[in-house]
């Protein structure tokens, strides 16, 4: 008959808590395990022995108090393993941040906003226009007859029948003459399209900035001295004007703007043509025809209208030489402003 190997029980629980609790880690107590539990163990040998109920009894206790050490201990490791790695995601808020490059406003927005700004200064309202128009607001509500030449398929963009991506900025001024009464003081910017070959002064779409003043007694005077102003706030103080008569459908008389030369001072470089001036805008009294045809009484109320286009003014201000780089999104032109 074989000898049931006699266990120290105390003995072995002391020397098995002690490895258990002083596992200094998961591995360290996984190796404890199996030397105090696994089945080569002293214990699982005895237990397989067994010949008698009470020492059965004894070890399976202890079996079970070795196993309960051994959970408490892996939820103890693992706890401090958690709080470890979180420590180890502390950072050094000193440090210097991440640079996350920033971009900024396209340069026709800028002069956009700035235009905006002088005349929101003047107590104007800045309103929206649409780009596709019907052939009522954007021609013969401006005052051009059927076969005015910018109403040719060839010149304007002709989606469906009289609907058209609008060709200038203007089509707004009727838009807002026909949703109130005057006075009137506006500026309209926005996307014109015209069926230009793009080249280094042409592009099918550009901007334009519209601005309309309709109230009592608006003469040539208003127009002149807004004008100025503006032209002032964007290519300096300094600035003087030169009108001159032009023609437009929508304006009687109409009158083109020149500023003197912001390079040279008037005294001639290339950037005038050597004339001492730029042509910056067209502009004019509104024509009576374009009142009456949006119900206002031109014997009461009269106005001035322009239209500036804003690729061109950021052209000559920062001596930009072609229009399509405004389109080109090269981040090495548009960084500059
Ligand atoms: N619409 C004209 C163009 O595209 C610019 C213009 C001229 C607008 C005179 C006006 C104006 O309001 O009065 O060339």
């Amino acid at each position: 008959m074989d000898r049931v190997a006699a266990v120290d029980v105390e003995a072995l629980e002391r020397e098995a808590l002690d490895a258990i609790t002083g596992a200094a880690d998961l591995r360290e107590l996984d190796e404890a395990r199996v030397r105090f539990l696994g089945r080569k163990s002293e214990l699982k040998t005895a237990l397989r022995n067994i010949r008698d109920r009470e020492t059965g009894m004894t070890l399976n206790a202890l079996r079970d108090r070795l196993e309960a050490g051994v959970e408490e201990r892996r939820r103890e490791l693992e706890a401090a393993e958690r709080e470890r790695a979180a420590a180890g995601d502390t950072f050094d808020v000193t440090l210097p941040g991440q640079a996350i490059p920033r971009g900024h406003l396209h340069l026709i927005t800028q002069i956009r906003r700035e235009v905006e700004d002088v005349f929101l200064g003047l107590g104007y309202e800045v309103v929206d226009g649409d780009e596709v128009e019907d052939t009522w607001h954007l021609f013969d509500a401006l005052n051009m007859p059927p076969q005015h030449i910018t109403r040719s398929p060839l010149h304007t963009l002709y989606l469906n029948g009289d609907v058209v991506l609008r060709t200038e900025t203007s089509a707004s001024q009727i838009r807002v003459m026909e949703s109130r009464p005057p006075p009137v003081y506006v500026v309209s910017p926005g996307r014109v399209y015209r069926r230009d070959t793009a080249d280094a002064t042409h592009s099918s779409m550009f901007h334009q900035i519209e601005g309309l003043a309709v109230d009592r007694g608006i003469t040539l005077a208003d127009l002149k001295g807004t004008l100025l102003h503006v032209a002032r706030a964007l290519f300096g103080e300094e600035r003087e004007a030169r009108f001159s008569t032009d023609f437009f459908p929508f304006t009687e008389p109409s009158v083109g703007m020149a500023i003197s030369c912001f390079r040279c001072d008037g005294s001639g470089c290339p950037t005038c043509k050597q004339t001492g001036w730029i042509e910056l805008l067209g502009s004019g009294l509104v024509d009576p025809n374009v009142l009456a045809n949006v119900g206002y009484d031109p014997e009461e109320v009269s106005g001035f209208a322009f239209g500036l286009g804003l690729e061109r003014a950021a052209m000559l201000r920062h001596g930009v030489p072609d229009i399509r780089m405004f389109l080109e999104n090269d981040l090495r032109f548009l960084r500059q402003f």
